[in-house]
């Protein structure tokens, strides 16, 4: 029986156990997965615990994940994009946090060979999700993007993303991730108390955008240096509706496949990297969760099932 890591109560990781599941069946128009590789992203830990209750309610006992790359193994009835044995990547159905998973093919692209799996499932949320705020944003070549929390899983593809689009792109993170934003083409800043004017002497105008991945106040100084909250995107303080700026909930959305086609595109020309933090065994999942839930990271965090 295929192994899924599941918990029967919200709280810390030590909800988390890896169990046998019933073998999973794709249903028409779905492909079924063997799973290799399960991207971690902090929305993830936030389910375990509880925190996102309001916007994904879940029956108990529940799985994690939803960036997956794998084979398929199975066809549905009436699927014509994917046959047994093609090396996919991209969103699942089910948990992605276990050794099988099923999948809409709509939510899957091919993975390319020199892809490796730890990479080809780190895309599909982060990188999705950067792609599809900068499109909300509307950034052009030219401009000045404020990119909040730059050096975490979002921030390093929206980095990248931007500075493809011909962005200059200024990014808040601590001392120890400025030379890694340097590296991927943003000007570093320290966040904290002083941001606004460590911001202006890189950019005395002001900027033109700002994405939000951080959720920790920075919406008035947002506003304050794009001159307004019209293109202010936040992706982490959904109660900051009353301001006026734009609130992201949802991912890539309908976006996905798309930002993977230009995210493998830019991989391929050697214009965007995804590094790795560090990949788990799916038995150490509560590691995992715990690792990225330190906040800290410059990498994503992948399971790999044994
Ligand atoms: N709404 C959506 O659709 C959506 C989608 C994806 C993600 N998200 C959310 O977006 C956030 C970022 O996701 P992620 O995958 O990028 O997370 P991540 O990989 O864990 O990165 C978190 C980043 O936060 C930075 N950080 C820590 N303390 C900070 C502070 N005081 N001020 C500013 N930055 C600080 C860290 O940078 P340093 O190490 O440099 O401190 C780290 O790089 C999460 O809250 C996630 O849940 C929302």
């Amino acid at each position: 029986m295929p192994i899924a890591v599941q918990f029967s109560d919200y709280g810390t990781s030590e909800v988390l156990r890896a169990v046998d599941v019933a073998p999973l069946t794709a249903g028409p128009g779905q492909v079924r997965l063997a799973v290799r590789a399960a991207g971690v992203n902090p929305v993830d830990w936030k389910i375990m615990q509880g925190l996102m209750r309001q916007q994904i309610p879940l029956h108990l006992p529940a799985g994690l994940g939803s960036d997956v790359a794998g084979v398929v193994d199975q066809v549905g009835a009436g699927v014509t994009a994917f046959a047994v044995g093609d090396e996919v990547l991209g969103t699942s159905l089910t948990p992605s946090y276990a050794q099988s998973a099923i999948a809409d093919p709509a939510a899957l692209v091919t993975k390319p060979t020199k892809v490796p799996w730890d990479v080809a499932a780190s895309l599909a949320g982060a990188g999705g999700t950067a792609w599809t705020a900068l499109d909300r944003l509307g950034i052009a070549k030219g401009e000045t993007l404020l990119i909040h929390a730059a050096a975490g899983g979002v921030g390093t593809f929206a980095v990248q993303l931007a500075v493809a689009l011909g962005a200059r792109v200024i990014g808040t993170a601590g001392e120890h991730n400025h030379e890694h934003l340097r590296s991927i083409g943003a000007v570093p800043v320290t966040y904290g108390e002083g941001l606004a004017d460590r911001v202006r002497a890189i950019a005395p105008r002001g900027v033109d955008a700002v994405l939000d991945a951080s959720g920790r106040g920075e919406i008035p100084v947002s506003i304050e240096l794009a001159g307004g909250p019209e293109r202010v995107l936040t992706l982490v303080a959904f109660d900051a509706g009353d301001t006026g700026i734009q609130i992201h909930v949802s991912g890539a959305g309908e976006n996905g496949v798309r930002a993977l086609h230009d995210i493998l595109t830019l991989i391929d020309e050697g214009r965007l990297r995804v590094p790795i933090w560090r990949t788990y065994p799916l038995t150490e999942t509560a590691a995992a969760l715990d690792a990225s839930s330190t906040g800290h990271l410059n990498g994503k965090i992948v399971l790999v099932p044994a």
